[in-house]
């Protein structure tokens, strides 16, 4: 069971995309520590009961969603109206980065493909359901979408993943001039490299310690960034404390960009 670090989203009904690991993991536990509740939505669904179930189920519960299908981020959106009366958080944060190194000239199209069914056409959906539950229900809502620093730099490879974030990016800046006018917030949060199961596969299967010596030197601050630094900044995001931030990309990277 939870003990509420704060009372600052009391009342509040979320979602986290993906959270049934690493980021989305660590957001819907704070989310839920401030007083929210919390529904997860994600593909795997052994963990993401199993992240429910620990959180406790009267703050959280876990919907089986894969976002690159528009029809199911619908009902999840739906689903989560019919259990909780409303929606004021949507953390849109699924993403995958292909195994592949997806360089410019062995650029694998089929997987570019897939990945931006879930990276960007997936993001879009949630966006727009979730938006659409706001303003319907006149909610003044906060929707944060997971970018990257990937958002605003290049690699030689990931082309796919790098072309995927800057996507948010666009995603973030148009929808959060649209929805101003309801009084809904769309921000994003670009992480730098958090050693997470995402990340080790993406470097070949390498270890949390090992993915995060790999990056230790990136950031200015001494350290390793962590799924906790990303979601402080989306608790953050979603309260009252940044009622008036709109359309802004949070580097949570340690001063790496
Ligand atoms: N880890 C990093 O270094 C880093 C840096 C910048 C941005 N990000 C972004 O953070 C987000 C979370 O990734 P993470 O690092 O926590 O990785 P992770 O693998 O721990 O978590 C990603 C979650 O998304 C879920 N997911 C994948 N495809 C999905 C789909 N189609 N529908 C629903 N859920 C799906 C996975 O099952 C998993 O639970 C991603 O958008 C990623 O691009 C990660």
């Amino acid at each position: 069971m939870a003990s509420h670090a704060s009372n600052k989203l009391d009342g509040k009904v979320g979602i986290v995309t993906g959270g049934a690991s690493g980021i989305g993991e660590e957001t819907a536990r704070r989310l839920v520590n401030h007083g929210a509740h919390v529904v997860i939505a994600d593909v795997q669904d052994v963990k993401g009961r199993d992240v429910a179930a620990s959180i406790g189920s009267h703050r959280c519960t876990y919907i089986h969603c894969d976002v690159a299908d528009e029809q199911q981020v619908k009902s999840l959106v739906e689903s989560t109206l019919r259990s909780n009366g409303r929606l004021d958080i949507l953390f849109s944060n699924a993403g995958m980065a292909n195994d592949v190194k997806q360089d410019i000239l062995e650029l694998d199209i089929p997987a570019f493909e897939r990945l931006f069914a879930v990276n960007v056409r997936g993001m879009a959906a949630c966006v727009k359901h979730g938006a659409r539950a706001m303003v319907a229900g006149g909610i003044k809502g906060s929707i944060i979408c997971t970018a990257s620093i990937r958002a605003s730099t290049g690699t030689e490879n990931f082309v796919d993943y790098v072309m995927s974030k800057h996507a948010v990016l666009g995603l973030v800046r148009s929808a959060s001039k649209q929805l101003g006018a309801y009084s809904i917030r769309v921000n994003c949060i670009s992480p730098g490299a958090v050693a997470t199961p995402m990340l080790c596969r993406s470097l070949g299967g390498v270890s949390e310690e090992e993915a995060e010596r790999m990056y230790g030197s990136h950031s200015s601050l001494k350290g390793a960034l962590k799924a906790k630094h990303v979601a402080d900044a989306v608790v953050f995001l979603a309260s009252e404390e940044a009622e008036f931030i709109n359309g802004h990309n949070l580097a949570v990277d340690g001063g790496w960009v």
